[in-house]
């Protein structure tokens, strides 16, 4: 016990009160605590495992201005006013009840920012909500994973701007940089930020799916190894596609496994786990009624892959094409990487579309130009060609889709043949390819004048006539026509 209490004070330099609070010590939060301290400010810590927090002070944490408390009003009494504390803790009814047992004790001037990935409605409640009670809330999306956290996230804040006001510095120091600028912005109120972070991880969802099909395009036409992919990738890295994802993808196809020499990708299980996020996006999408297939496509990717067994199964009696290819490798390695950046730039181009009308619909007036510019470091999307989506987003502020911007045009002009040769080969292969495809029906839809939905029209005219508009009629009204 007086060891504990030992550990408990041993870093604290004064008896001043913090700076900071946060509450949540897994490894977001302890990264993200460690980024502040760097940062010049001292913290109070909490967690509701009492062990967790002393190992973090006996770790990591040790010799930092950081302190440890076991009891949340204690931790109170011992910020700054007005308090400003972050939440890093499990989306969902934690975050509610760490609120509840916080309100007990902070005054009207404080204020609660949760950084974990919470739905933005569930922030948006929590923001009326401290309204009400007289106390600010801060939604604020953080992304970068462990590795951000500590050394720079791009950090996408929503809900009181006056909260903001007050805790900009911080944010903006322990920020990424991309151009010596953070990467971090306010992006609205109530529950903006927290929405931008959710389509980020659905473009998140629809980049690591894309990517994933591109592999295994290779590995089953080519039959290409992990050794001569992980070459592929880090090629791919020196151009356009030069990203996050697509490095650290390099770099897993060069890692072997300890235990049997082999590379660890073919040691992993084929069953892809899901915490919501992107589930989220595609939801709201068709809420909203913005198409985005190629990020609903990643998600349905990810439901077929955890179906493993029923897979298995199935595998012994239903038959496809078995896998050929005549032609030149390098043709086809170098058509799938234009193929990857053509369906990249469409699901990108889905995800900023979808921003644009929920700004619209939840009256957030959200900057996409400032989106893309602080998606640029940090995060996990963050990727060399978001400079061309911050670029056209500022020379054209009323920029309806990315697929008009003029350097988009180019590059789908450009690369469509090669797309198109590599979706086709991969369907009479037999390899299922629902990113690479979706985006390319996505494109090849949004550049139709005409689509067949008259026939749906005519269809639910026959069968409920639910009337139709006419093409030799300007105006909106409804006409109907008796089949038979
Ligand atoms: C980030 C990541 C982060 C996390 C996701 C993974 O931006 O730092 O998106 O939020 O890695 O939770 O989500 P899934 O478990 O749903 O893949």
């Amino acid at each position: 016990m007086d060891d504990e209490k030992k550990i408990f004070k041993d870093n604290v330099k004064t008896m001043e009160k913090k700076d900071i609070g946060l509450i949540g010590l897994g490894v977001m939060g302890q990264n993200l605590t460690l980024n502040m301290e760097r940062n010049g400010y001292s913290l109070a810590v909490y967690n509701r495992t009492k062990s967790k927090t002393m190992a973090f002070l006996r770790g990591v944490g040790k010799g930092k201005a950081i302190i440890g408390y076991n009891n949340i009003e204690e931790f109170c009494k011992n910020l700054k006013p007005p308090r400003k504390i972050f939440l890093m803790v499990k989306a969902g009814n934690v975050v509610d009840h760490i609120i509840t047992e916080l309100e007990k004790y902070i005054d009207s001037a404080d204020i609660v920012i949760d950084g974990g990935n919470s739905y933005f409605m569930d922030t948006q409640r929590r923001c009326v909500d401290s309204e009400k009670k007289n106390y600010h809330f801060l939604g604020i999306g953080i992304s970068g994973g462990e590795e951000g956290a500590l050394r720079g996230p791009s950090i996408m804040p929503g809900g009181s701007e006056e909260a903001w006001e007050n805790t900009k510095e911080i944010l903006l120091k322990i920020a990424a940089k991309a151009d010596n600028q953070p990467c971090c912005s306010y992006m609205g109120s109530n529950g903006a930020g927290h929405y931008v972070k959710m389509v980020h991880n659905g473009i998140e969802y629809a980049d690591m799916q894309l990517i994933a099909e591109a592999y295994f395009i290779l590995k089953n036409v080519l039959k290409l190894d992990a050794t001569e992919l992980a070459r592929i990738f880090s090629e791919w890295q020196k151009g356009e596609l030069n990203s996050y994802l697509i490095q650290i993808t390099g770099e897993i196809f060069a890692s072997t496994d300890s235990e049997t020499g082999q590379p660890i990708v073919d040691m992993i299980l084929d069953s892809a786990s899901q915490k919501g996020t992107g589930k989220w996006t595609s939801q709201n999408a068709l809420e909203i009624g913005v198409p985005v297939p190629s990020i609903s496509e990643a998600v349905h990717a990810r439901f077929l892959s955890a179906i493993k067994n029923e897979r298995v199964e199935a595998s012994h009696l239903l038959s496809g094409p078995e896998s050929h290819y005549s032609g030149d490798k390098n043709l086809l390695i170098d058509a799938t990487q234009k193929a990857l950046y053509a369906a990249k730039l469409c699901s990108y181009a889905q995800g900023f579309s979808l921003l644009e009308i929920a700004s619209i619909k939840y009256n957030w007036n959200l900057d996409l130009g400032k989106i893309a510019e602080i998606w640029r470091e940090g995060c996990i999307i963050r990727a060399k060609f978001l400079n061309r989506i911050m670029t056209a987003f500022h020379e054209n502020h009323v920029l309806k889709n990315l697929l008009l911007d003029p350097y988009f045009t180019k590059t789908l002009e450009s690369n469509q043949k090669d797309w198109r040769f590599v979706v086709t080969l991969a369907i009479n292969n037999g390899i299922p390819i629902p990113a690479f495809s979706s985006a390319l029906a996505y494109f090849d839809g949004y550049r139709s004048a005409k689509l067949p939905a008259n026939l749906i029209q005519a269809q639910r005219e026959y069968f409920g006539a639910h009337g139709f508009k006419r093409v030799d009629k300007k105006n909106n009204q409804l006409f109907h026509h008796h089949f038979q």
